[in-house]
């Protein structure tokens, strides 16, 4: 899709940005305010709480300023965000409102540097972007569901905050082993966050989610504390590029991280599903022993499989052989350079070990990893 921006209008946002930019939390409780007074329907699409959302959408805004000059990008980034947003269930007739809105926050907050000029540049910039994301939502429902139904089965303690959270889904749910998927559950209606299922997948379609519970966290907790069998659950489609290439056949380095483990697990199942000879290393990590959870799980396959090996490490606790952080552990063995990686974990073990890694020789095309923050912003910019 064309972007009916020329040079000057391109100039004059980014120039407004620099305007309203030191104000842009100001800006968005004006703008969430007007909205929700304004079209009271929409409200009921957002959680309650609303400072997390915030955020995330001047900072869609950012990025698509930032991508504004080059289309490609920008469709690519519009598009996944308005195949995104179909899971809020917003609807075309939304983003009428929404510009509306915005468009007068900024106004008020850009003070004298609002001109008609700047008002147009900013309408047609909101036009492109929200055509590209209804465009995208639309292509998307003639292929599938925007959600999928599905019920608690089983919820199994692994750990005083873990839990298996087992969902069987009203229609067939396929993904790829490695990939992720958004859960909103019925106990906390609209938060929408991110679990990886922790195997390959299976004929019934059922899935498994390994959850910590984190401090404070909303979902986390109502996952592992609250849930029963019998709950309903809410399914985004399933998302990422964490997955195997059938075409690769080299060896595989693994390195997971507390609930990392997940999608790693389900890649080593579907690599032992398909047969496959490559020799897989894999390494586990936890602050303490204790919380290192589904290592027995994975010792139990390496003896099965002869391609799969199986090392500890962590990081809080003296263990002769196993003490360190992932990052450390992986630095001592190797060589990695003909390896494929797959990092899964906290954010900052994954990109310690994505450094340790380059430094080692490793390319960075063959190191895969999830986003490490919002994935709908933090998504390549590049073309696919
Ligand atoms: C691609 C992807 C895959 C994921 N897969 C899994 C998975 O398989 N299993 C799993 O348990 N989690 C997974 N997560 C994390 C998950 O999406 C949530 O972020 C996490 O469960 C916290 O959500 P919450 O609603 O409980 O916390 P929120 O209410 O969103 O946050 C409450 C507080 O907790 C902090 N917080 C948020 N997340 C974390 C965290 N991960 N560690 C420590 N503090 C945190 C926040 O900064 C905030 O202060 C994944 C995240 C991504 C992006
Ligand atoms: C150009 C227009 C828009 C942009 C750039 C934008 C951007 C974003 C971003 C980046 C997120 C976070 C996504 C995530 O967490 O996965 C988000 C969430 C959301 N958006 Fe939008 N959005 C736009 C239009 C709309 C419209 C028209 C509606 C409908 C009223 C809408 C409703 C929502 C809702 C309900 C959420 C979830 C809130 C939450 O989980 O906290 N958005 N938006």
């Amino acid at each position: 899709m064309p972007v009916p921006l020329d040079a000057e209008d391109v100039r004059l946002i980014r120039q407004s940005l620099t305007v309203v930019e030191s104000r842009t939390a100001e800006m968005a409780v004006y703008f969430y305010a007007i909205l929700f007074l304004r079209h009271p329907q929409v409200r009921e699409l957002f959680p309650p709480n609303m400072d997390v959302q915030r955020d995330r959408l001047l900072r869609a805004l950012l990025r698509i300023v930032d991508l504004v000059d080059r289309p490609e990008h920008l469709v690519h980034f519009c598009s996944r965000l308005g195949r995104d947003h179909r899971k809020f269930g917003t609807r075309h007739e939304h983003y009428g409102a929404v510009g509306e809105c915005l468009l007068e926050a900024l106004a008020r907050f850009a003070g004298p540097a609002w001109t008609p000029e700047l008002a147009g540049a900013w309408q047609r910039a909101y036009a492109a972007a929200s055509r590209t994301m209804m465009l995208a939502a639309d292509d998307d429902a003639r292929l599938r569901p925007a959600v999928w139904t599905a019920t608690v089965i089983a919820h199994r303690r692994l750990g005083p905050q873990l839990a298996a959270v087992t969902v069987a889904p009203q229609d067939p749910y396929p993904y790829a082993a490695g990939q992720y998927v958004s859960v909103e559950t019925a106990r906390r209606p609209r938060m929408w966050r991110h679990y990886s299922p922790a195997h390959a997948p299976r004929p019934d379609s059922t899935l498994t989610f390994h959850v910590r519970a984190v401090a404070g966290g909303q979902v986390s907790n109502a996952l592992v504390h609250e849930t029963r069998v019998g709950d309903v659950i809410r399914l985004g489609p399933p998302e990422g590029e964490m997955v195997l290439d059938p075409e690769s056949s080299l060896d595989v380095l693994c390195v997971a991280g507390g609930t990392g483990l997940a999608p790693i697990k389900a890649l080593i199942e579907q690599m032992a599903r398909t047969r496959s000879e490559r020799c897989v290393d894999l390494f586990i990590g936890a602050r303490t022993a204790r919380d290192l959870y589904g290592l027995d799980d994975m010792l139990r396959l390496s003896q099965r499989y002869h391609w799969l090996s199986v090392r500890a490490a962590v990081s809080h606790q003296r263990i002769v052989g196993a003490e360190g952080s992932l990052p450390e552990i992986i630095a001592q063995y190797g060589p990695w350079d003909r390896h494929e990686v797959f990092l899964s974990g906290p954010p900052p073990m994954v990109t310690t070990a994505a450094r340790v890694l380059t430094e080692r020789g490793v390319v960075p095309s063959r190191i895969h990893h999830d986003p490490l923050d919002v994935p709908v912003l933090s998504s390549s910019p590049d073309p696919c």
